[in-house]
């Protein structure tokens, strides 16, 4: 293909001039569905704080607001050598982490592609084997499998699970198109060791990790004005440092040696918010959404928000215009008509195309799924995905606000990773201007007193500086959880 011009985003609205009035007619009615204002953003913030209050209540909530039995702040002084894994959607992540004990830390990692229908599989069996697998050739690649001592291990399992102490997860439900029978209400880390086992690998997991609450541990770790973890990516959600005090379902369940003046980080898996349906402002087409996923009624927030869903709000949204007859006539759309066949790098790169005449747009269309687009459809298509993305960035920060909120925060950095938050062409300044408008800063947003950062890796860093913290609080005999557990 020939590049035309600089490969620079252009003004992100291109002209409409030459789009018909019947197109035109339909591109206000989805800037009105799919704009938000400021002051549903603030109503949303204010229910979303009841939500999380909730959550912690011994009654509970939608939102789980997990404890995640990380009780203490890093001190940047953690070191030593960890592994830490990472279950994403597409690949399983190994990385070998050195902490330095000085705030900074090396990794070597290697990904592991998970073996297509992984997500979906009817053996459960099949993927705690694979994880054991990579491991194992892991440590062959890097020559660990001799080492006498015991490696430790933090393993990042992003999905919500309860824990009644670090090294535990029980499996709530899955989320983001996960669906393996037989996991849900198990604890996810003796199925994985008893395969560590079985391959005489000598390692041990030590922690449980939320991707939320490494990526808040290890942004800590090199900053401690850090408040928050966040995740925009294939699925949304939050942490941060509560008080144990003033966690009412802990009420009594504490061991003595665990004062209530503790910090505790919390997984909010906020996710889940306004599953009854109050006041997130809903089209039909996030009905439709909802309606035809996998688990239908639960995570009503993150359904909105979260890389998983863009594509599919995209392509539902053309389907019906083509139902109409107002675009697309006349082609063969087999392939359109696939449920989530557009994963969110579409919209993405349809946001980013820099040409005129939407080119690369027209590109994707044709070479993906065998649909010829006319210039002023490819420019619905353009500023449909400005409508998702820049929606899906103003509602996803109701969640920082809402938390910034409840803790008294006035100032400070929301660490952010994910793959929304780091490819989503405009994500991280609507991501800014919506957190603006909810607050009604003015003036230079630079001088913003709460900013969101691009986070450090929590996944990797995170989860061994939480192992490191956990093996801490073993080697000096504190309690991990709850009594007893
Ligand atoms: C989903 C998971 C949650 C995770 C988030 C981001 O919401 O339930 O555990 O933190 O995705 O990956």
């Amino acid at each position: 293909m020939v590049h035309l011009g600089p490969k620079k985003p252009q003004a992100r609205k291109g002209s409409m001039a030459d789009v018909p009035k019947e197109l035109m007619d339909e591109i206000h009615q989805l800037e009105d569905m799919f704009t938000v204002d400021s002051e549903t953003l603030r109503k949303v913030v204010k229910h979303f704080i009841d939500e999380l209050n909730k959550g912690l209540t011994k009654k509970g909530g939608n939102i789980p607001m997990i404890p995640g039995w990380v009780m203490e702040f890093p001190t940047g002084k953690e070191s030593g050598n960890y592994l830490a894994i990472d279950l994403g959607g597409t690949n399983l992540r190994v990385v070998l982490v050195k902490l330095s004990g000085n705030h900074t830390f090396d990794t070597t990692q290697s990904k592991y592609k998970l073996p297509h229908d992984m997500r979906t599989t009817k053996h459960q069996e099949e993927l705690w084997s694979f994880i054991a697998d990579s491991l194992k050739d892991f440590m062959v690649e890097q020559e660990l499998l001799n080492t006498k001592d015991t490696l430790p291990l933090g393993f990042t399992f992003s999905y919500p699970a309860s824990q009644n102490k670090i090294n535990e997860g029980i499996l709530q439900r899955w989320t983001k198109g996960f669906d393996i029978p037989n996991v849900e209400g198990h604890d996810v880390v003796p199925l994985l060791q008893n395969e560590i086992s079985k391959r005489e690998l000598p390692i041990e997991i030590v922690a449980l990790i939320n991707d939320t609450v490494g990526t808040l541990v290890a942004s800590y770790y090199t900053d401690p004005e850090t408040k928050m973890g966040v995740i925009f990516g294939t699925g949304v959600n939050g942490a941060f440092y509560d008080v144990v005090s003033d966690i009412e379902k802990l009420e009594g369940k504490l061991a003595d040696d665990i004062p209530s003046n503790s910090p505790m980080a919390i997984n909010c898996e906020y996710g889940s918010f306004d599953n009854e349906h109050l006041v997130l402002p809903r089209t039909k087409y996030d009905v439709a959404v909802d309606e035809q996923s996998p688990r239908p009624g639960q995570q009503a927030f993150e359904k909105m928000t979260s890389g998983y869903y863009l594509g599919e709000l995209l392509r539902l949204v053309l389907l019906e215009l083509n139902e109409k007859g107002l675009m697309l006539k006349d082609q063969d759309l087999t392939k359109l008509k696939q449920p989530y066949i557009m994963d969110t790098s579409y919209p993405a790169r349809i946001e980013d195309d820099p040409f005129e005449n939407l080119e690369d747009t027209d590109d994707i269309f044709q070479k993906d799924f065998g649909v010829k687009t006319t210039l002023p459809e490819r420019k619905l298509i353009r500023r449909l995905c400005e409508l998702i993305g820049t929606r899906a960035a103003r509602l996803a920060v109701c969640g920082i606000a809402a938390i910034c909120q409840k803790r008294g925060y006035k100032t400070g950095h929301i660490a952010a990773d994910g793959s929304v938050y780091n490819k989503y062409p405009g994500f991280k300044e609507a991501a800014a201007k919506g957190l603006r408008d909810i607050y009604g800063w003015t003036g230079d947003a630079s001088n913003d007193p709460i900013t969101i950062v691009p986070a450090e890796d929590g996944s990797g860093a995170g989860a061994a500086v939480i192992a490191a913290l956990s093996e801490k609080r073993i080697a000096e005999g504190k309690s991990l959880g709850i009594i007893g557990a």
